[in-house]
């Protein structure tokens, strides 16, 4: 068989920056692109976040990277190019892609605009598309997409600030609407005070929720209750503030990254609350039944969302100023970035300016 290298492989050149292995280090890459189809359309990459998914893919924490991995799945860009059928989007136009380029069309989910759930769901990068050629993210110039898998971005809404929402946001908006957590007055637990996180307060917020933040970080408590506005801020290494809060809590949102205890935050849900994991530690976590059967509790989980609610989403977060809190750096502090986000060290997301620092490899 012809195989071809990923500058070879399709007509347009391009470039960016990728792993080669489980050491994780990111470095300049030469690839290339699809020729624009008729439904798909070509953009120009401005802004990208960095979503701790990306540190686990880059680091191969959950067993199937593929490399070279062009990590990347908040992506802002603006339209250059359009297929001839598109008809959603222009040259010129704004637009975001999140963490799905490709799906079935065909299966339950799809038809019910729950892409995400598709069996047979592209993701971004590190995935292999319809043409049976690798995914590639949006640490780079460009990229080709379907129109179905774009989202049209608001004018109002920030291009760096809102670029997390694409991914970060819509893993915490999905779930606070599909559990019935987006009900004024309901009390909302918001453990890991990262990207996800501090999005999952802002949203909660937004519905009209009281929030509590649970955090391994006592430092973050100022700026979690006066600038983020959550309500109260509980240590979850601390015991009695834990205790203190047993059985007040209708839902948590768990963003978690890393292996941790689960049961102190069970504990903190009324009876009939729901403990949503979205957080995806790379091994298995320890659930006692018994708690659960007490209070007919909830532990479930919840993966991004569909293209149409992640345009919801963002509509959303235009009408409510949600954005996200970031730090913007050029493309060659990505390796330091990483790092720090290993250590949870960033208030709240890292976005890559790459049409001011990207250059050809
Ligand atoms: N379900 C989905 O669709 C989806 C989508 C995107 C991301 N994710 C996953 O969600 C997780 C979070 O992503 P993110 O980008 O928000 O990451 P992040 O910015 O690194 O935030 C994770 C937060 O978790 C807390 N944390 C880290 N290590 C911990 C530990 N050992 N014990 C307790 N808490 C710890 C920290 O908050 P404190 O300092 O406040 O404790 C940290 O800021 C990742 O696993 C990512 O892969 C899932
Ligand atoms: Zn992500
Ligand atoms: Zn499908």
């Amino acid at each position: 068989m012809d195989v071809k290298s990923p500058e070879e492989e399709h007509p347009v050149k391009t470039y960016g920056w990728a792993a080669r292995d489980s050491s994780g280090v990111l470095s300049p890459f030469k690839f290339s692109r699809r020729a624009t189809g008729d439904d798909d359309m070509r953009f120009k990459v401005l802004y990208c976040g960095i979503c701790h998914t990306d540190l686990h893919f880059i680091k191969n924490d959950w067993g199937f990277s593929t490399y070279p991995l062009v990590p990347g799945h908040e992506i802002v860009g603006e339209v250059t190019e359009v297929g001839r059928k598109v008809t959603k989007f222009k040259i010129g136009d704004k637009v975001g892609v999140g963490c799905l380029v490709g799906s079935c069309g065909s299966c339950e989910g799809c038809s019910e605009n729950l892409e995400n759930y598709c069996p047979k769901m592209i993701l971004t990068y590190a995935n292999t598309y319809h043409d049976r050629t690798t995914t590639y993210g949006g640490y780079s110039n460009e990229m080709v997409v379907s129109e179905r898998f774009a989202i049209r971005f608001p004018e109002n809404l920030p291009l760096d600030g809102g670029a997390p929402l694409l991914c970060a946001g819509i893993t915490v908006y999905s779930p606070l609407k599909y559990f019935g957590l987006n009900k004024p007055g309901l009390h909302v637990g918001v453990v890991g005070l990262g990207g996800l996180g501090h999005l999952g307060v802002k949203f909660a917020k937004a519905f009209g929720a009281k929030v509590t933040v649970i955090s391994t970080s006592p430092s973050k408590k100022d700026e979690a209750i006066n600038h983020l506005g959550a309500d109260s801020f509980l240590v979850s290494r601390d015991p009695d503030q834990m205790q203190a809060a047993t059985c007040t809590m209708d839902g948590i949102i768990d963003t978690v990254s890393a292996v941790h205890t689960i049961m102190p935050l069970i504990n903190l849900l009324k009876f009939h609350g729901k403990l949503v994991m979205v957080g995806a530690p790379e091994k298995p976590l320890e659930l006692e039944v018994l708690p659960l059967l007490i209070g007919r509790k909830t532990v479930t989980g919840s993966s991004i969302g569909g293209l149409k609610e992640t345009q919801e989403m963002i509509d959303f977060a235009a009408e409510h100023n949600i954005t996200a809190d970031i730090e913007v750096i050029p493309i060659d502090y990505v390796n330091t970035a990483m790092e720090r986000l290993g250590k949870a060290d960033v208030r709240y997301r890292f976005v890559i300016d790459i049409a001011n620092s990207l250059n050809a490899a």
